[in-house]
């Protein structure tokens, strides 16, 4: 029996995970199950997975918890402190599923521990950047990349060295609007843009995922999974998303790992790892797609990813001033309060007022972090909707 925490069950990447789970369940000890403020989720989830502890960071919603789960055995908490309390508990498996930097400090945490840590939360390494992967070296944890295109990654290279790769290729569904032009950009609504062609994901991937900064987030995570250098790393567009990413050798030989657009084969992978295990998901049938596209990144349609490999090629804070502004961005998007093609340019204009100084620990991402949502605030808030 392994024992597992997910921090964010109650989401996408936290139902794909425990779907799985549920198929395996005499191998599985649940101990730590976490959600932001969906008491009625994570209590139903509770019920049926029988963890140690259920955390809500939403403080408000613990009564409501607590009585959802009276009579269970079943321990309750809520907020920060609480959720990083959880993330500590020692496990074999943490799978780090919370969206945005809120997940940066319980993922530390479990880092902290010393285990292995499924990462989905893009968002908290982009961030942290260095400064969370010095603390895997420091307590020898794992790091398995989780997001489908790193995961693909880390599959083509096991057996490799990262000294004979010529050039990584992120692969790019091109999201919804891969085919509007910038008339029609300019009037993506909220519920367009949350309708992924491919994938099922919450709601802020996916808005990242219209505009690309999904691409340009990866970008940034790549480079610190897999330290070959950022003119070594590419994207590219795959309208498909069967070819989840590639790695070019130095002798010519191109590995790409393929599979279904379903998130449960990446952490199926993290969850068996270093083995295989059984999933329900579709298997390709090649014949039937008959061929695969590829085609170049539009910049001028989509500069998120410029913006984000600017940021990478910065280092320090800038990534994580480029995560902040996104994600108070995409919010005051999904609230209806900015344009879709405002997203980006909120972005690169607290990218080009605000530029504090390399973060050296965790509390210096989080000030960072807190100090950039403040300045995207105040320029969502004084600025026009188009
Ligand atoms: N979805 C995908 O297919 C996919 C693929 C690759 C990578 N990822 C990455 O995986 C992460 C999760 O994505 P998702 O699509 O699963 O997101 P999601 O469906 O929106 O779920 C987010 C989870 O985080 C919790 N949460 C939200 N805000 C929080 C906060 N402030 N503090 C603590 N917990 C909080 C939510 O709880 P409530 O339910 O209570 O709000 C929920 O459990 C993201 O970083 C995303 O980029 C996702």
């Amino acid at each position: 029996m392994r024992s597992i925490s997910i921090l964010g069950a109650t989401g996408s990447v936290g139902a794909s995970t425990l779907d799985l789970i549920a198929r395996e369940r005499e191998q599985w000890r649940v101990i730590a199950l976490t959600a932001n403020g969906n008491a009625e989720e994570l209590a139903r989830l509770a019920k049926q997975f029988r963890p140690e502890i259920a955390v809500l960071a939403d403080a408000n919603k613990l009564p409501q918890l607590r009585d959802l789960l009276a009579g269970t055995g079943i321990e309750t908490a809520a907020g920060r402190e609480a959720l990083i309390e959880a993330a500590s508990r020692p496990v074999d498996l943490t799978l780090a599923a919370i969206v945005g930097c809120a997940g940066l400090a319980p993922t530390m945490a479990a880092i902290e521990q010393g285990g292995t840590v499924g990462l989905a939360n893009k968002e908290a390494l982009v961030s942290a950047g260095e400064v969370m992967t010095a603390a895997v070296a420091k307590h020898g944890a794992t790091l398995l990349p989780v997001d489908s295109e790193h995961n693909a990654i880390f599959q083509c290279l096991a057996g490799n060295q990262l000294s004979q790769v010529r050039k990584i290729t992120l692969t790019a569904s091109g999201g919804p609007f891969r085919t509007w032009n910038a008339e029609q950009l300019a009037t993506a609504t909220p519920q367009q843009a949350v309708k992924h062609p491919n994938w099922d994901m919450g709601a802020k991937i996916s808005v990242d995922s219209a505009t690309m900064m999904n691409k340009g987030l990866e970008l940034i995570e790549a480079h610190h999974l897999f330290p070959v250098g950022l003119d070594r790393l590419s994207i590219i567009v795959h309208p498909q998303s069967v070819v989840h990413s590639m790695v070019e050798y130095r002798d010519g030989s191109t590995l790409a790992q393929l599979g279904p657009s379903d998130m449960r084969v990446p952490i199926a992978s993290c969850l068996a790892w270093p083995r295989r295990m059984d999933t329900p998901c579709e298997p390709l049938d090649l014949a039937a797609l008959g061929s695969l596209n590829f085609e170049p990144t539009d910049e001028q349609r989509f500069p998120a990813t410029r913006l984000a490999r600017q940021a990478a090629e910065a280092g320090g804070a800038v990534p994580a001033v480029l995560n902040a502004a996104n994600e108070v961005a995409v919010a005051a998007f999904l609230e209806g309060r900015i344009g879709f093609t405002r997203i980006a340019a909120y972005v690169e204009e607290t990218l080009s007022c605000y530029a504090p100084a390399a973060p050296g620990s965790l509390a210096d991402v989080l000030a960072v972090d807190q100090e950039s949502r403040e300045k995207t605030r105040g320029l969502t808030e004084s600025a026009p909707i188009a």
